[in-house]
């Protein structure tokens, strides 16, 4: 099978590395891609976000199933272009990704259909939204209604920081069109849990659970990125809480999706906080989280080529997920000053016998040599009989690990150490 996989960061890598161990894989494509994964698919240098090139090219390579990734390409309808052209897809189409493309849709949805989640007001009136604020409930939560690169989310300490957010995002327009309508919600406390799911819109089978860790530096300080690292399986996602999520969260989500004449087919991601209340949802992604996916998949025992094939057919029912034993972590290596401003074209030197454990997210091929070209550069994952000794291993593996200008945080999984403690 030609396969092409959509997307260029940490994420995709694992992606093709899971599809890779299906010996139908005998030729994949990434869709940018980067330097970093060229030994694992070969790049090609077309954006996530140009849709009509990226027909063009499954066209004429005889494509027989692409795997879109990335949130913008589906919010923007890859796969409703891909499919139209005959070219069976993996993810959802347009009118289902916008359950993470407009968090107004994913709340509406929730309350409609008595998802439990934060309670929230939408507006698209900058007056109304700071006239709310002068009595709302402090702590409070701004968010933008539509993607913002991870970045649209502002958790306000005080009335003052909720206003300046409002203003931000409406007056100065700091997300675009994405900040023009925003939701103001509740504050939540208690441990966040991420789950991935497969689903065809009809059967939800979750993959390992985990735990982002989204601040940039120790001790969850500094501002937030797209994620520091991560484990898998999240110590907090009990027995006890995950039949709750799927009775209370999983399957009636898909549901409401169906009902709405939206029904969802992809990997739908659950962001989740354990509240006194139980769990609710704190955001939904269209997608494989990164880097939760450097977790998630190398914890899975089942064929993932077989699960996107058997998702696209409707037939997923007929199938199972089943995990390895023990626990997963990741750390992510990435170039001092991310999030803000960085430097970038350091060389990357990277032992081979750790090659395998290596995902790459900001890297390009110069001159033959690897190099920085990105904030989160790369993600460096292990595997343990338990949490603890994933993590050792994978901070074994980043001292080994060296570019110019490197940080990481040193703290990934600690609260989810302190609980098995
Ligand atoms: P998001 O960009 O939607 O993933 O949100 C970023 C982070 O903001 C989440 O991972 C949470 O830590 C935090 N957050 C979002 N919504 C809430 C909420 N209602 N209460 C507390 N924290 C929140
Ligand atoms: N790690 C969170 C996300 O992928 O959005």
């Amino acid at each position: 099978m030609n396969i092409m996989v959509i997307g260029g960061g940490g994420r995709e890598h694992a992606v093709i590395r899971k599809i890779k161990e299906n010996p139908l894989a005998s030729k994949i494509y990434v869709l940018p891609g980067n330097g970093g994964m060229a030994q694992d698919a070969e790049c090609v240098n077309i954006s996530a976000t140009d849709i009509p090139s990226q027909v063009q090219f499954a066209l004429t390579h005889e494509i027989d199933f692409a795997v879109v990734t990335p949130d913008d390409p589906l919010v923007l309808g890859a796969v409703d272009a891909l499919e139209e052209a005959g070219i069976p897809c993996f993810g959802p189409r347009k009118n289902a990704a916008i359950i993470e493309g407009s968090k107004i849709f994913s709340k509406n949805l929730m309350k409609k259909y008595g998802i439990p989640t934060a309670a929230y007001e939408t507006f698209d009136d900058m007056q109304e939204a700071l006239r709310y604020l002068e009595t709302a409930p402090i702590p409070i939560v701004v968010k933008a209604d539509g993607l913002a690169l991870g970045k649209g989310v502002t958790v306000a300490a005080s009335r003052e920081e909720a206003m300046a957010a409002v203003r931000d995002a409406m007056e100065g327009k700091r997300f675009g069109e994405s900040g023009a309508r925003l939701v103001i919600e509740e504050f939540l406390e208690g441990p966040e849990i991420s789950v991935l799911s497969l689903t065809d819109g009809e059967t939800i089978l979750p993959l390992s659970s985990s735990m982002d860790h989204k601040a940039a530096w120790d001790g969850d300080k500094g501002p937030n990125t797209g994620g520091m690292g991560t484990i898998a399986p999240n110590p907090f996602y009990t027995k006890e809480v995950a039949e709750r999520c799927m009775q209370e969260i999983f399957l009636p989500t898909i549901r409401a999706m169906k009902e709405e004449g939206r029904p969802f087919q992809g990997c739908l991601y659950f962001g989740l906080m354990l509240t006194k209340d139980g769990p609710k949802v704190i955001e939904y992604n269209c997608r494989f989280g990164d880097p939760e996916t450097q977790v998630v998949l190398p914890l899975l025992k089942s064929d993932l080529l077989s699960l996107m094939l058997a998702v696209r057919a409707g037939r997923l029912k007929d199938y199972r997920v089943r995990n390895r034993e023990g626990a997963a972590a990741c750390v992510v290596m990435a170039s001092e000053g991310y999030p803000t401003a960085y430097k970038k074209g350091f060389e990357i030197t990277i032992p081979e016998a750790l090659r395998e454990d290596v995902y790459v997210a900001g890297a390009a091929l110069k001159d033959g040599k690897l190099v920085t070209n990105g904030g989160r550069v790369l993600g460096v994952t292990a595997r343990g009989q338990n949490i603890r000794e994933a993590l050792a291993k994978a901070y074994e593996k980043v001292e080994q690990i060296h570019f110019e200008n490197a940080f990481w945080r040193h703290d990934i999984g600690h609260r989810a150490l302190e609980l098995e403690e």
